[in-house]
C-alpha cells in the first residue's frame, strides 16, 4: 500500500488519478496490473480487456484511493478534508475547557437523573452491544451512572464494572446510589477519560454515553481506548449530525458569514465519518446504528435559537462567540431567522434529533 505525503492535498491525488485514466485511455499496458489488482470486476481478466473496457475518471479515483488503503474516493476526500479542516485538532487549553464542562455537570448532576431522554440513550448503547456475565465493563463519563448500574446487573457477580467521570458531583452521586444498590461489582472513580491509568487489555466493553463530543482531543482519545480494551472487546459511543438544522448547520453557516467558526459534531457528524474516525484509530468491525428521531417546532420556537454564549459548543475553547461584539450577534440573530423561515412549512420547521450509536471492536 502507498502512503500519502506529509502534506496530502487533493490536487495532487486528482491529477495521479488523471495519469492513470491517460494511460488507460492510450492503451498503455503499464496500468492494467493497478487496475486487475484493486478492482474486482477487471479480476482474471486479460490485459487487453482491461484497455478495451470503460474506465471513467471515477474508476480512475477509486484506483487511487485503494492505493492509499481507503475504500473509496469519498473516504480519501474526507480524510484529506478532515486535515485541513482541523476537525480533529482537539482544544488547545484543555484545563480551562475542563473546567467549564465540570462546573457545568455538577451543577446538572442535582437533577440529571430526571433526563429520560438521556437515560433511554444510554441504556440503547449498552443494549446494542450488552456485555456477557463475568465480563469487565468501562463507563467513561458515567454522569450518574446509568450505564453503569445496568451494566453492573448484566456482567453478574464475577463481572465488574468502573465508571468515571470529571464532575465529583456526578461521582458523588453515583456513589450515593451505589450505597443503597445491594451490587458488590461497580465502583465510581474520578477520573479524566482521556487519560486513564487502567492496565492496557483491560475491558471488554467500554461505554461512553452522550458524552463523546466533550473530548477535547476525540481522536486521541479512542486510540487511548483501544489500548484499553481486550482483544475482540468493544467501545461504544454516541454523536449527532452535523446537518441537523437547528442544533447546528444554521448557526454554523451564518456565523460564518462573520468569520466565527462553530464546529459542533463535525468531527462524528455523519456515518462516514464516524466510520473514517474509528478506523483511523485502528477500530475495526465498525458498526454505526443511525436512529431517525425529530419534531416539527414551531416557526416562532424556532426563530431565536442561534448559538449563545451560554449554549454549549463542545470541541471548542474559548466559546466561539467569547468577545464577538453585540451588533454581530444581533445581526447574524437576525439572518438566522431568516433562514429559519426558509424551512417553514405548514407543519412547522423540522428539528431533526437523529443520532448515531457507533461500535468499534480491537482485533
Ligand atoms: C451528558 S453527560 C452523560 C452522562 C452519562 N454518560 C449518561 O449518558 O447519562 C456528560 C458527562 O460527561 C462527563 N465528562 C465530560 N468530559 C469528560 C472527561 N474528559 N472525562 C470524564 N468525564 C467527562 C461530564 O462530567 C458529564 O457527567
Amino acid at each position: 500500500m502507498k502512503s500519502l505525503p506529509k502534506n496530502p492535498n487533493l490536487d495532487y491525488l486528482k491529477k495521479e488519478a488523471k495519469k492513470l485514466r491517460s494511460l488507460h485511455r492510450d492503451s498503455n499496458p503499464s496500468c492494467c496490473a493497478r487496475i486487475r489488482q484493486l478492482d474486482t470486476s477487471f479480476l482474471g481478466k486479460h490485459d487487453q480487456e482491461i484497455l478495451d473496457a470503460n474506465f471513467s475518471v471515477m474508476d480512475s479515483q477509486r484506483i487511487i484511493a485503494r492505493e492509499y488503503g481507503y475504500t473509496s474516493w469519498a473516504r480519501l476526500k474526507h480524510y484529506i478534508h478532515s486535515l485541513t479542516d482541523n476537525i480533529y485538532q482537539g482544544v488547545s487549553n484543555k484545563r480551562a475547557y475542563q473546567k467549564l464542562i465540570v462546573d457545568s455537570y455538577d451543577e446538572r448532576s442535582k437533577n440529571y437523573d430526571n433526563s429520560e431522554w438521556h437515560r433511554n440513550m444510554a441504556i440503547q448503547l449498552v443494549d446494542y452491544a450488552p456485555p456477557a456475565e463475568g465480563q469487565k465493563v468501562l463507563d467513561l463519563a458515567t454522569g450518574t451512572g446509568t450505564i453503569a448500574f445496568h451494566a453492573a446487573a448484566l456482567v453478574a457477580e464475577m463481572g465488574t464494572v468502573t465508571g468515571i467521570d470529571i464532575s465529583k458531583s456526578m461521582i458523588a452521586k453515583c456513589n450515593e446510589k451505589l450505597k443503597d444498590s445491594k451490587l458488590q461489582n461497580l465502583d465510581f472513580i474520578y477520573a479524566d477519560a482521556e487519560n486513564l491509568e487502567f492496565k492496557a487489555n483491560s475491558f471488554d466493553r467500554i461505554y461512553c454515553a452522550s458524552a463523546f463530543f466533550w473530548m477535547s482531543h476525540p481522536l486521541a482519545a479512542l486510540r487511548h481506548w483501544i489500548e484499553l480494551l481486550k482483544p475482540d472487546g468493544r467501545l461504544g459511543f454516541h454523536a449527532w449530525p452535523d446537518n441537523s438544522e437547528i442544533w447546528g448547520n444554521i448557526s454554523r453557516k451564518v456565523l460564518k458569514n462573520y468569520g466565527i467558526n462553530y464546529t459542533i459534531h463535525q468531527a462524528t457528524g455523519s456515518v462516514e465519518k464516524c466510520r473514517q474516525m474509528l478506523e483511523l484509530a485502528g477500530y475495526k468491525n465498525i458498526e454505526i446504528h443511525e436512529v431517525k428521531d425529530g419534531r416539527f417546532l414551531s416557526l416562532q420556537d424556532a426563530k431565536g435559537s442561534l448559538l449563545n454564549e451560554s449554549d454549549y459548543a463542545p470541541g471548542q475553547y474559548p466559546h466561539p462567540l467569547k468577545n464577538v461584539p453585540e451588533e454581530i450577534l444581533t445581526q447574524a440573530q437576525v439572518d438566522f431567522d431568516i433562514e429559519v423561515e426558509k424551512l417553514n412549512t405548514d407543519k412547522g420547521v423540522w428539528h431533526d434529533m437523529s443520532m448515531f450509536y457507533v461500535f468499534g471492536q480491537k482485533i
